[in-house]
């Protein structure tokens, strides 16, 4: 069985970034799930599919034609219909708005073989709200990463800053804070750690601190030998 490392968490926790590093080293394939939920939610206001038409998100879900591309510089792209979507997808509305399509329960279904399609050799590293719940509940290591809500919105004003964005921080708490209730409370797989996921709280932590972490745990699961740290 193709080896799966799920990261799952609220936004701003440090999902992608530790998912990211971990795949690198590690050789694995990546699968940024909140990144299909901004597609959908970016092909519904494309296509004029209100976020509360349930049967009109699942046919986009099952059809959108979606890419994802490395750039020259190693980063990813995504590609909605051939169009570079990728600075579009990062935004907070879009954020916001993929929340909401997120939130029912059969758009989730149709894009459960999408995600599970990711899970290939050598293996993957799966980011997102429900990989170790839902989508990959056999995997062989679940992590759990958390942060208070204050050092989330902070870590996120100072993304947004450096590429010249004009934004609150105040604003951004609430933001974060209103995704937060949603992405927890809603009935489909809500945000919830696996019952067997590692919970890490990241709120003091540097990236290397918690990578160092993450791959001790790789270590002594015996997924890699100690030559990966
Ligand atoms: O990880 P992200 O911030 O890119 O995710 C955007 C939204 O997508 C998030 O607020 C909830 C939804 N999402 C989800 O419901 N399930 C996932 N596995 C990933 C994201």
């Amino acid at each position: 069985m193709v080896r799966v490392i799920t990261v799952d968490g609220p936004s701003g926790a440090g999902k992608g970034t530790i998912s990211r590093i971990l795949a690198k080293k590690l050789g694995f394939h990546y699968l940024d799930s909140g990144a299909l939920y901004r597609i959908l939610g970016i092909a519904a206001q494309r296509h004029q599919v209100d976020t509360s038409n349930n049967k009109g998100l699942v046919t986009l879900a099952e059809h959108m034609d979606i890419r994802f591309d490395s750039s020259e510089t190693g980063d990813i792209k995504a590609l909605l219909e051939g169009e570079d979507i990728t600075q579009e997808m990062r935004t907070e509305d879009t954020g916001a708005l993929a929340s909401l399509v997120a939130s029912h329960p059969l758009v989730r279904s149709a894009l459960l073989k999408r995600q599970r399609m990711f899970a290939t050799e050598p293996g993957l590293i799966a980011d997102g709200r429900d990989m170790g719940t839902i989508v990959f509940p056999d995997a062989v290591l679940k992590i759990y990463l958390t942060a208070s809500i204050e050092e989330r919105a902070r870590r996120r004003y100072k993304e947004l800053l450096a590429k010249g964005e004009d934004v609150s921080l105040r604003a951004l708490e609430e933001q974060v804070r209103t995704r937060d209730d949603r992405d927890m409370s809603r009935d489909a797989s809500p945000l919830v750690p696996a019952e067997d996921a590692i919970e890490l709280d990241t709120s003091e932590q540097t990236i290397q601190e918690v990578t160092d972490t993450v791959l001790n745990l790789v270590v002594f699961k015996g997924l890699f030998n100690s030559s990966v740290k």
